[in-house]
């Protein structure tokens, strides 16, 4: 039969209209991006690391919603702060509520404090969070509309030990990561007691001098004369040089705890540099701020944060001492590609294959498949497989960093071959010996056994 015949030719009239073809394909939002495959394990990599530390320091996690009334943010960060006059994603629902994207997590959690009744709770509430936040910046390296924060709060508790706790969190985060040139910078912006005098001193040096200032830094002066330390207009940043320090102003209590901060660190052998310009962008804090920049990158901070005293009764009808960091997910990972750090891929839990040979080979291997996963390795394993080398093949394509292979031979002497994927070799280990020699293995490639917070 001829098939052809049988498909009648359509009218011209009943031809599909084909979509009509746009000249160029769509594109991401203006500063924000895919993130892909090595980016994405990066990232990873940075999370487990910092959830083992976070697990270790003993915090919980929060996630709050990325919208919050814009009420949170504009009173919790400061009306006349850049992030909330330039920088937020604000918008009106449908059903006329003033919402925003949140531009930190902070003033959020400050406001989930409240509305989950957390001042109940057992005191300092210790919290790590992990997640997207918006800000409409000019975007350029390392700063993006859309990006991730990592970081830790700690409400409840007003003693100096959680500061530097908090600055050595982050320290050692970034350090286990391998980024080593980096440095603390630190200083102390006092609290309601003492900021009104040196806001005072800040106002008079400003003013004599007033018409050299910009625009910006002019409407700071009258609102917040702090925020002109963040000016990156030339003029203003030589004034800013001569200005009165805030360390020079702090209270006998500002000062002590300032002191005692600065103890602990030397302590820990965390170095740090007095910045007596850091304020930081934000209204709420108080005492101690600080922020960590790569090495010959001054102001391109990895993080900061510091203490903010005020922020729970600004937000509510409580108050309770804080103090907490974020650190920018997408600097970090530009550092460790700076530092040539490898793509590790299956690093969020420690995986072996396990292939097997002959009957008394599969039958130990299902039991130190048991024995394996108590300790916290996912095991793969493909046991309806008879050959080693279509088992590998597996392991392979599976992205296994170590296969265990046994067979009659190690059935019998109580051992097994641990080969390693990626260069080929092999070494017969002990089944008494396995468990500590995997251990030693994951470690270089920073996985932890047992480590229940990177599942
Ligand atoms: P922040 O300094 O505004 O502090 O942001 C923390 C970190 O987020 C920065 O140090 C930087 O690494 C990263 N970051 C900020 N903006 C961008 C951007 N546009 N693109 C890429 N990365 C960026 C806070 O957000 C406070 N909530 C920190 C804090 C927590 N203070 C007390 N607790």
């Amino acid at each position: 039969m001829n098939f052809m015949g049988k498909i009648q030719k359509k009218p011209q009239s009943e031809k599909p209209v084909a979509a009509k073809k746009s000249s160029q394909p769509l594109q991401a939002v203006k500063g924000t991006r895919d993130l892909l495959a090595d980016e994405i394990w990066l990232m990873e990599r940075i999370r487990v690391k910092f959830l083992e530390i976070a697990f270790a320091y003993g915090f919980d996690g929060i996630e709050t919603p990325v919208l919050e009334n814009t009420e949170v943010f504009a009173r919790g960060m400061g009306r006349a702060t850049d992030v909330v006059q330039k920088q937020m994603y604000s918008f009106r629902t449908k059903g006329g509520d003033a919402v925003t994207m949140r531009p930190e997590y902070t003033a959020g959690i400050v406001r989930a404090y409240y509305e989950n009744g957390m001042f109940n709770m057992p005191q300092p509430l210790k919290l790590w969070y992990w997640g997207p936040v918006f800000r409409y910046e000019r975007p350029q390296a390392g700063r993006y509309r859309e990006f991730h924060q990592l970081g830790a709060e700690i409400i409840g508790e007003r003693n100096a030990v959680l500061d530097a706790q908090l600055v050595q969190f982050f320290w050692v985060c970034l350090k286990d990561l391998g980024i080593t040139a980096i440095t603390v910078e630190i200083n102390s912006i006092g609290c309601m007691v003492c900021r009104p005098g040196y806001r005072v001193a800040l106002v008079n040096y400003f003013r004599q001098d007033a018409r050299k200032l910009c625009q910006d830094c002019k409407r700071r002066l009258k609102e917040s004369p702090l925020r002109i330390f963040e000016c990156e207009e030339i003029r203003c940043k030589e004034m800013a040089e001569k200005a009165p320090q805030t360390v020079d102003h702090l209270c006998e209590e500002c000062h002590d705890h300032f002191r005692e901060v600065l103890e602990m660190l030397d302590e820990l052998e965390i170095p740090y540099h007095l910045n007596a310009r850091l304020v930081r962008g934000i209204d709420y804090y108080t005492k101690t701020v600080f922020e960590i920049w790569p090495d010959g990158k001054p102001g391109f901070a990895l993080g900061g944060g510091g203490r903010y005293d005020y922020l729970v009764e600004t937000l509510g009808d409580k108050s309770a001492p804080a103090v907490g960091f974020s650190g920018g997910v997408e600097r970090i990972v530009d550092e460790l590609k700076n530092i040539n750090a490898p793509i590790i891929r299956n690093i969020v839990v420690p995986t072996v294959f396990l292939a097997q040979l002959g009957d008394l080979g599969r039958k130990k291997s299902l039991r130190l498949f048991e024995d394996l996963r108590k300790v916290g390795i996912r095991v793969l394993e493909s046991f309806g497989r008879n050959s080693i080398k279509s088992q590998l093949k597996v392991a392979n394509r599976e992205d296994a960093p170590f296969s265990l292979i046994m067979g009659q031979k190690e059935a019998l002497d109580g051992t097994v071959i641990v080969r390693d994927m990626a260069s080929g070799t092999q070494e017969t280990v002990l089944l008494a010996k396995l468990i500590p020699e995997l251990q030693k293995r994951f470690t270089k490639t920073s996985m932890q056994l047992g480590d229940k917070t990177a599942v």
